[in-house]
């Protein structure tokens, strides 16, 4: 149970009218050219679509009108980037208000997951369609296999097989550990674009987040706010203080600058604006290390670590 690359280098990097660009991954020393980073900023995938760095998490967002209000505060401060599944049960919420919002489609980037009971090549079609019809969209930016465990090679055929037929734009995966992507890799040509995983200061992925750099794919980082369950972490806040940033901005901020797409959750507008407040300012060389050196391995959520 869900208990619940970019180089931005300052020549590359294009200011256009959609926003700024990130032309290739974000694996040089992100620390610095984290600087360049602005909300609207994208990363440009393995497959050359382009994901925002910072998206809404939507995991327990509430009914359908706090999910409308959800929706239209993180619109409102500039999210375009909103992250969902068939898990969460939302995902007739999300799409209507990604059909309302009054945004051109191509502006938005609406990810949604395959639930591992779903696993296998023929289950993962049907999934699939049903989460298509709940969206009513005409496409899905990103589709993620939840979930490792199961006939997942079977359902990995069928996402190769949808973004293929162009009803999804790129495809990855989620909770999957270094074997689990080096047996895939193995498996077949076609990488994932993204991994999204439990990330943060206390559980600080360092190696999975080199391999999936060396690989090029881009690490997703998910529950980035601990779940709200260590906001109050005497580190944390020190640290904050320090920035005179809240810790959830600092615990965003810090994903950021190791070169993560971040998705911090909130169902709150006064929160969702002060989780967009992460750009134009940076933390310092010794925070990053103060809040790396805060790892002992602890998860808010599953852990994925003993399947094969
Ligand atoms: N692939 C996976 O297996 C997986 C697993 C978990 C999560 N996810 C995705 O990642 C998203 C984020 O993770 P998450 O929802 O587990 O947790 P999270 O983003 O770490 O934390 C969300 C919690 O923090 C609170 N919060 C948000 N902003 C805050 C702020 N500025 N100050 C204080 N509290 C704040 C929220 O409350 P309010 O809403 O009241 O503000 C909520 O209780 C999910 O929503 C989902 O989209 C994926």
């Amino acid at each position: 149970m869900e208990r619940h690359s970019m180089t931005i280098g300052t020549s590359r990097r294009a200011s256009t009218s959609r926003g700024t660009e990130t032309p290739q991954l974000f694996h040089q020393a992100p620390a610095r050219q984290s600087m360049n980073l602005e909300l609207d900023s994208k990363i440009t995938l393995n497959d050359g679509h382009r994901l925002p760095v910072l998206g809404l998490g939507t995991f327990r967002s509430g009914d359908e009108s706090a999910s409308d209000l959800a929706f239209s505060a993180a619109m409102e401060a500039g999210y375009r980037h909103f992250d969902s599944a068939a898990f969460y049960d939302n995902e007739v919420d999300v799409g209507r208000n990604i059909r309302n919002s009054g945004i051109a489609r191509e502006e938005l980037f609406v990810t949604t997951k395959l639930w591992h009971t779903d696993h296998g090549a023929e289950r993962s079609r049907r999934a699939f369609e049903t989460s298509f019809a709940r969206l009513g969209l005409d496409y899905i930016d990103l589709y993620l296999i939840h979930w490792p465990d199961g006939d997942r090679a079977g359902s990995w055929r069928t996402l190769m097989a949808l973004k293929d037929e162009g009803v999804v734009r790129s495809i990855g995966v989620s909770n999957y550990t270094i074997d689990h992507l080096e047996q895939m890799l193995d498996e077949f040509d076609l990488r994932p674009a993204v991994n999204q995983v439990e990330f943060h200061p206390f559980l600080f992925q360092k190696e999975l987040l080199d391999f999936c750099k060396r690989k090029e794919i881009v690490l997703e980082a998910y529950s980035p706010l601990t779940k709200g369950t260590r906001l109050d972490h005497t580190e944390l806040k020190s640290v904050a203080a320090a920035a005179d940033k809240t810790v959830a901005q600092v615990l965003i901020r810090w994903a950021l600058q190791h070169g993560m797409v971040v998705l911090p959750k909130s169902s709150n507008p006064e929160r969702i604006l002060q989780n967009s407040r992460v750009f134009g300012w940076e933390l310092a060389p010794d925070q990053m290390r103060e809040l790396d050196g805060l790892h002992e391995d602890w998860r808010c959520t599953w852990d994925p670590t003993d399947i094969s």
